[in-house]
């Protein structure tokens, strides 16, 4: 197996070479003037099954998606057999199912814009619904980084702390948490009106009195529900109060807003490259990548 190094992700593929020893190929990338993407692969793939390795975060998720679809095609074209994407981030994939007549399943759209460019399979970390992953018409998996997350608060200091999850739907996130600092788990309530996208944040029968909290999520966008969170955790006595995300996407002023909130820390992976991404997904995507091949 070769590693290509997508320009959105290249030194989590470096890293995910390193610890694998399947050889990288860099891969030349440039905006044209009227913003279209050009990608070109620079060494051989002729043979060899290859994992491209892209996030398609913002900023330019679109484009990184062209890129992505580009990659694939490329390879292909100069004879690599199996095509596995590594999209650590997959945009579009909030959009599962039509919440409101008129809408389309923009994640199916982007699955099939990825099979039809030569993708065989797809690795992608926490994805926000597993049903996303039945809108691909060829194997798609998600892993978790909740662990490595947990991991990382562990080796701070923060053994036996109480992991939150914001929204019940992802309580399966506070005890994969759990399961590593071996505290209480518990959740958060979270509605959101489809119209207007605001949502209102409840808490019932949680007893965090006096407890260091970590809240663990698998996206950071507006950082709205972590303040929100922080909030109602502060209301409750909480004493300390950290963060956790594998998707940090920070947008706007997001990481000072739950920074003023007293969130102490926020800890994010490398799916998103910024300030927060203290944990690497290398080992985990590395250990799928060998297992698979
Ligand atoms: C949605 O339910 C996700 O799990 C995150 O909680 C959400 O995307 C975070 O968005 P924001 O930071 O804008 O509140």
């Amino acid at each position: 197996m070769k590693v290509i190094s997508g320009p959105a992700s290249k030194e989590l593929a470096e890293s995910i070479s390193a610890l694998t020893g399947y050889p990288n190929i860099s891969v030349v990338a440039k905006i044209f003037p009227d913003g279209e993407s050009y990608v070109r692969l620079d060494g051989s793939v002729q043979g060899e099954d290859v994992a491209i390795v892209q996030t398609t975060c913002p900023p330019m998720q679109d484009g990184r998606l062209m890129q992505l679809a580009f990659m694939a095609d490329a390879a292909k074209r100069a004879g690599a057999g199996k095509v596995t994407a590594v999209v650590p981030y997959l945009a579009y994939a909030r959009q599962d199912k039509t919440f409101l007549s008129g809408e389309g399943i923009s994640v199916e759209t982007v699955a099939r814009m990825l099979g039809a460019a030569g993708i065989d399979e797809l690795l992608t970390v926490n994805i926000h619904s597993e049903n996303a992953l039945g809108k691909f018409s060829f194997p798609a998996k998600t892993v978790s980084a909740i662990p490595l997350l947990a991991e990382y608060f562990v080796e701070k200091g923060y053994k036996g702390a109480f992991a939150l999850s914001p929204d019940k739907g992802a309580m399966y996130i506070a005890r994969q948490a759990q399961a590593i600092l071996g505290g209480n788990a518990g959740h958060l309530d979270k509605q959101r009106d489809r119209y207007t996208g605001q949502t209102k944040q409840t808490a019932e029968g949680l007893n965090v009195k006096g407890q260091t909290v970590i809240i663990f999520d698998d996206i950071i966008s507006t950082g709205g529900t972590i303040v929100g969170a922080a909030k109602i955790l502060w209301d409750l006595g909480a004493k300390h109060v950290f963060c956790g995300c594998v998707h940090g996407l920070l947008i706007g002023d997001a990481e000072k807003r739950i920074l003023d909130a007293g969130v102490e820390e926020i800890v994010g992976t490398d799916s998103v490259p910024s300030s927060v991404s203290k944990v690497s997904l290398a080992p985990l995507i590395s250990k799928e990548l060998k297992g698979a091949s």
